[in-house]
Parts: C-alpha cells; sequence; structure tokens
C-alpha cells in the first residue's frame, strides 16, 4: 500500500498526521492564555545567616514539640506563624520584602494599593514527612524559602490548577520542553538552601515525601490587611 503523505486526507473524513505536519506557519500566533507565574529566586546574599536560622529552629522545635497544630504537614514539625519576628530571621525579613512587592506588582496588584502582612512559619520534615496538596485560602501569595535540603528531600510541586485541562487524553512528545502550552498536571520546583519560591495562593501545591533526615524550610503568605472605616 502506496505512504500516506502528511495531511492526506484518509477514508471516512480523518486526516493523517505525517511527517512535518503540525509547524506553527510565521503567521500563527499562539497566546497562552490564563498562565500562572510562579517566582523563583536565589537569596544566595543570606548565606552568611542561613546556619543561624537553621538553628534558630531546631531551638523553636526543641522547646515547644507538644501541641503544635497540624495542617498541611505530615511526619514532621510546624512553628507558630510569628518566625520573622525573630532577630535571628530580620535579615530574611527584610531581603523577602522586595521580592514580595515585587512579585505583587509583577502579578498586577498597584503598589501601595492596600497593606499586607507576612505571616512565616518553619517547616521540618522528618524522614517520610510530606505535605498534602492544599492551597492557603484568604491571600495574595504564599512562598518557601528553603534552609536546608540534604539530598534525598522531598520536591516542591503544583497541580495544573485547570480540572477540565486533566480530560485530555492524547500521548504527549517527550521531546520537547513543557512550555506552558505542554505542561500538564504537575509542576515541580527542586529546592536547593535559599531558593525562594512564591506564587499565587490559590495554586495547589504539595511537597512529595522526603527521604532524608531532616528538610526545613520557611513557608509565608502575604495576606491583604483589611483596613476598618475612618
Ligand atoms: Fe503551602
Amino acid at each position: 500500500m502506496e505512504a500516506l503523505k502528511g495531511g492526506e486526507e484518509l477514508s471516512a473524513g480523518a486526516w493523517n498526521w505525517g511527517r512535518g505536519g503540525g509547524i506553527l506557519n510565521p503567521l500563527m500566533n499562539r497566546v497562552d492564555t490564563f498562565a500562572t507565574p510562579v517566582w523563583l529566586e536565589e537569596l544566595t546574599d543570606l548565606g552568611p545567616h542561613r546556619e543561624a536560622m537553621v538553628a534558630a529552629v531546631r531551638e523553636l522545635r526543641r522547646v515547644s514539640e507538644a501541641g503544635l497544630e497540624r495542617k498541611s504537614n505530615r511526619n514532621g514539625w510546624r512553628s507558630t506563624s510569628r518566625l520573622l519576628e525573630l532577630p535571628e530571621f530580620a535579615p530574611l525579613r527584610e531581603r523577602l520584602l522586595p521580592s514580595v512587592r515585587a512579585a505583587l506588582e509583577d502579578y498586577g496588584i498597584p503598589h501601595g494599593s492596600m497593606a499586607f502582612t507576612v505571616p512565616a512559619w518553619a517547616n521540618v520534615h522528618d524522614r517520610g514527612g510530606f505535605n498534602v496538596v492544599h492551597v492557603h485560602s484568604g491571600c495574595w501569595l504564599s512562598g518557601t524559602v528553603y534552609l536546608s535540603v540534604p539530598p534525598g528531600a522531598g520536591s516542591l510541586f503544583f497541580n495544573d490548577p485547570r480540572p477540565a485541562a486533566l480530560m485530555e487524553n492524547f500521548p504527549r512528545r517527550t521531546d520537547r520542553p513543557l512550555t506552558p502550552a505542554r505542561a500538564r498536571e504537575k509542576f515541580v520546583a527542586n529546592p536547593r538552601n535559599l531558593l525562594l519560591v512564591m506564587f499565587p495562593s490559590w495554586l495547589p501545591h504539595g511537597v512529595e515525601p522526603c527521604d532524608c533526615e531532616e528538610r526545613i524550610s520557611v513557608a509565608f503568605n502575604v495576606q491583604p490587611v483589611l483596613m476598618g472605616p475612618e
């Protein structure tokens, strides 16, 4: 049987894909609608302060092991949400705020339109610890800064926030990068020391199981402050 060429019509109205088919021509513009930003930044200039922050988290855990609220975290420990008030975290607070403001501006929230607070807490994962998929309700942005990420520490992953996209069912090419138009299901941010990851608070995310003794991160929310009547 003679081979079909690209674009040639098969019987019953079906089209052959063929070789070389499906390449955008110069007149075709793709618009990636409803894109979801994730901001990444290396806070390497905080290197001289990292060990003091790690030591402070360990000490907090040592003295307050019992009675802490469990949220999305499993098999580990979580501090209260006032971490940035501690002196060991003053450099992180100072370094974080300009990045938060930049992300808010980039996200379309005009500078100075509303006040916000940044409650932050330490997350410690023990071996096998993880975070179930969750969102941070009532906030603008959320984020994480990694303080101690040994080999085997679980990655932060984001689920595709478009449930309808999961209804697609076709084989996907694996020889091309996962640009936003091609990516589905998960986006994985591989943690490393002093990496900052920020994202809209509604974006579902979780942490894969920890295959190391101790993984330490600082999570935070960018939370609008509701101003009362004058
Ligand atoms: Fe989270």
